[in-house]
């Protein structure tokens, strides 16, 4: 037997983009079912970047949401680029007039999670085989199995939020879908540990022997990377073996503050920059990291998911409420737009951090004078300051 379902749109994957637009089309009374492969507390548990830019806490305002992180967020005025040793503070208050949230996307998840309401939107954890198809229709199908039972769900439309390996990019034929990659010859090693921060700023260093960032997730719980070999385990690095690395690539000056422990998560994620076009195929939409991915430099996969569904939800509402498509015609585009320019500035400030095994003594050159350039000219902090609070949605 088949279970059938019908709804308004069909959201496949419960990740901040999914849940996100659940939340704002459930406030604009439009009905949802949500499917994720994994459960809530597997959602929950994965541990991603930290920092929001000013226009994400909008979204998660306007959805509800932003209660917790209003009281226990860091604001964050500023950041340090460091290069061998030596700091440049950019400063975003003065340089935009705007800063930046240091809050846990764990913490954004369960706040959605936790703001669900019952009615206009209906979740399916631990589904499998999910299928959309009958995209080009104005009723596409989303079929799929739970506990050996199949279902199939009519909707208007289908928001494809389900990452970068899910299934609803792979539904878009490969005629007319079009990606575009850079994977970087390295990877980061995060550790979590209660210890307070080496400064109550980020620091982003780049060091001969490589990359480090000291990040926090409150007052007494820190957050720290550095650049790993792809072929590294998380086994190869012992907490001592990490200190020690982490407090040569800071400095000196910087490591005399750090505060060493136990780390209580570690974990190893590669580098990748990957857009797919179009964002749209008939009445399938990507949104999030099923369409794009940056690497974590400035840490702007969560902003811009948020970024891209904030423009989904306006599209579809006045779909529904208007019955105006000029969003929903012009979303891939202008969504696009937006994302080039923030994997332009991921891969900029990647490429400036980073040590790449393939570079000559020139590149290492340069790379010192973009730092020596942008501690020296407002201009060019400004640069990479406006890019780090988050550009305009559109
Ligand atoms: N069927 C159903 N659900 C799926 C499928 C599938 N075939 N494949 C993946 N999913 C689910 C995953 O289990 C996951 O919960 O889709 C969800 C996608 O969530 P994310 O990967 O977190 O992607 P997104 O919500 O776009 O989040 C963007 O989170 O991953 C970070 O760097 C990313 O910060 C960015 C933000
Ligand atoms: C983090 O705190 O996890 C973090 C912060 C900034 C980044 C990336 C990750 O650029």
């Amino acid at each position: 037997m088949t279970y059938a379902h019908t709804t308004q749109v069909c959201i496949i994957g419960s990740g901040p983009s999914g849940l996100l637009l659940a939340q704002l089309l459930a406030q604009a009374g439009i009905d949802t079912i949500v499917l994720d492969r994994r459960d809530r507390a597997y959602i929950e548990g994965r541990i991603r970047a930290g920092v929001l830019e000013q226009g994400t806490i909008t979204a998660l305002e306007e959805a509800g949401v932003a209660d917790r992180l209003h009281a226990e967020g860091l604001l964050h005025d500023g950041f340090d680029l460091a290069f061998d040793g030596t700091r440049h503070r950019i400063d975003l208050a003065a340089l935009t007039g705007t800063s930046v949230m240091v809050y846990g996307q764990t913490e954004v998840t369960r706040d959605l999670f936790n703001a669900r309401t019952a009615g206009d939107q209906s979740f399916f954890f631990d589904v499998e085989d999910v299928v959309p198809t009958d995209l080009k229709t104005d009723q596409p199908t989303v079929r799929f199995r739970k506990n050996g039972e199949d279902h199939v769900i009519t909707c208007d439309f289908v928001a494809g939020c389900d990452g970068f390996r899910g299934v609803s990019r792979a539904a878009i034929p490969s005629h007319v879908l079009r990606t575009f990659e850079r994977v970087y010859p390295f990877g980061w090693l995060g550790i979590l540990v209660e210890q307070p921060p080496v400064s109550h700023e980020l620091i982003y260093a780049n060091h001969t022997r490589g990359f480090a960032l000291a990040s926090m997730r409150s007052e007494t719980r820190s957050r720290h990377y550095i650049q790993c070999d792809l072929s590294d385990n998380v086994a190869d690095w012992p907490d001592d073996r990490f200190w020690e690395e982490f407090a040569t690539r800071l400095g000196p000056d910087t490591a005399a503050n750090l505060q060493t422990g136990p780390s209580f998560e570690k974990s190893i994620a590669p580098l990748r920059s990957f857009v797919a076009e179009p964002m749209r195929y008939g009445n399938l939409f990507l949104a999030g990291d099923a369409a794009h991915i940056v690497p974590p430099t400035g840490a702007k996969g969560l902003n811009l998911a948020v970024a891209d569904i904030r423009l989904l939800s306006r599209a579809l509402t006045a779909h529904y409420q208007t019955g105006n498509d000029d969003y929903l015609d012009s979303y891939s585009e202008t969504v696009l737009r937006r994302v080039w320019k923030v994997e332009r500035f991921s891969w900029q400030l990647s490429t400036l951090m980073h040590q790449f095994p393939e570079n000559t003594p020139f590149e290492k050159k340069m790379q010192r004078a973009e730092f020596d350039y942008i501690a020296s000219s407002e201009a060019a902090s400004k640069a990479i300051a406006e890019n780090y609070v988050g550009l305009p949605l559109e």
